[in-house]
Parts: structure tokens; sequence; C-alpha cells
């Protein structure tokens, strides 16, 4: 591993040394840019396009900083959060506030997506660290992560981080194959 925890608990605002979750800020914008065309090439982004981005980047930013305190009608809140490694932009994490009916068949509280380029260095299971951190900061103990059955890499980010499996399941959602469902207890 190219990194160590930080010895760090929900009460704590002491600054973590890079690697570190950081709001979204348009301090990011050209490696974020950069692992846009990352997703893009593996079919992956549904977001903004590349030249919007580049044009409204500021606009983009508070976008996705607004779904934490006005999420659309039928979203519930949710802080993203974006690992910055050597000053760019390496992934991101999401955390959601609660669950509705949708996210606790598919989505939980936490999701999150690391750049092509930067994966398979451990980043995706420190990141889901850090946003248990950041989940446990909002309140929440008892913190569901979903994802496909077939995702290994994301199943063993889940398992390193203390996921007990409840069950694997057939959800509509448009997408192919079983969802697994996961939960992390955290203390009180
Ligand atoms: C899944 C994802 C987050 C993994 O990120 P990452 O930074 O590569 O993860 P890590 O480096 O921390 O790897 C964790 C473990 O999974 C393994 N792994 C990672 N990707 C893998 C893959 N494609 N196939 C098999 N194993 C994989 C790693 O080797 C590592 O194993 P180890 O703990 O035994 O050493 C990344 O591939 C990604 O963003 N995928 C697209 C989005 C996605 O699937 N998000 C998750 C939705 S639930």
């Amino acid at each position: 591993m190219m990194w160590t925890l930080p010895d760090h608990d929900a009460e704590c605002d002491c600054p973590m040394t890079d690697p570190f979750l950081a709001l979204p800020s348009t301090d990011y914008k050209r490696s974020f840019i950069n692992a846009v065309h990352e997703f893009i090439d593996e079919g992956r982004w549904q977001g903004w396009k590349p030249y919007l981005l580049e044009s409204e980047f500021d606009s983009y930013v508070e976008n996705v900083r607004l779904m934490e305190t006005e999420p659309p009608a039928g979203f519930v809140p949710q802080t993203t959060f974006w690992l910055i490694v050597d000053g760019e932009y390496a992934g991101r994490a999401s955390v959601r506030h609660w669950l509705n009916e949708s996210l606790e068949q598919f989505g939980g509280h936490i999701g999150y997506e690391v750049r092509p380029s930067m994966r398979r260095k451990g980043y995706g299971t420190l990141m889901c660290a850090l946003a248990i951190v950041e989940a446990r900061k909002l309140g929440i103990s008892r913190i569901l992560i979903t994802c496909d059955d077939t995702n290994i890499g994301s199943q063993k980010i889940i398992e390193a981080n203390g996921g007990v499996l409840q069950d694997t399941i057939d959800v509509d959602n448009g997408r192919p194959g079983l969802t697994r469902r996961y939960w992390i207890e955290m203390p009180e």
C-alpha cells in the first residue's frame, strides 16, 4: 500500500495528509476534466460534456455541492467528496444522508469511483474508508453499500472496510445481473 489511514475520528477536524478527501472545488478543474475523458473512454461518464465543463466549471461544482442542501425532487441529500492524490483528482465518493426505498435496493449510503488511470493502487479502499468516516460524522452508524455481483474490486473494497454481506438480490434497475448489499456497523 502507498498510504496509511489517518488516525481520524468523527469529532476531529484535523487536516489530513495527502491523499485526502476534498469538497468539490474549481482548484481541481484540470485533473477533473482529464479524469472525465478517461471515464468517457470506458463508457462510464453520463455527466456534463467536457466542453461545458471547460467553460462552466464553476457552475458544475456549484451543482454538485447543491446536492447536499437542495437535492432535486426524489433525491436524498448527498455530499460528494473528491479524493485528491498529489494535488490531482483521483476519484469521487458520494455519501447519501439517508436511504430511500430505491437506495435500499441499489446505491446505498456510499457510492464511489476511481479514475481509470489511478486504479489498482489501493485508492478505492482508502476512499471508501474516508467516506465511512464522513458518513459517521453525518450520524450514520449503519452504513449500506451495494455493488454489482460481478464487481470484484468493489466487493473487496467493501469487505476490507468491514462490510458484512446481507444478501444478493435481483433489482429492477435496468442493469444486468444481481446486486450485493453489504452493511458496515460503526460504533454509536
Ligand atoms: C471498483 C473500483 C472503485 C476499484 O477501485 P481501485 O482503486 O482499483 O480499488 P483498490 O485498488 O482499492 O482495489 C481493491 C481490491 O480490489 C482488487 N481489484 C480492483 N479492481 C479489480 C478488478 N477490476 N478485478 C479484480 N480485482 C480488482 C484490487 O486488486 C484489490 O485487491 P486486494 O485488496 O486483494 O489487493 C474502480 O474499479 C472503479 O471506479 N470502477 C468503476 C466504478 C465502480 O465500479 N464503482 C463501484 C460501484 S459499487
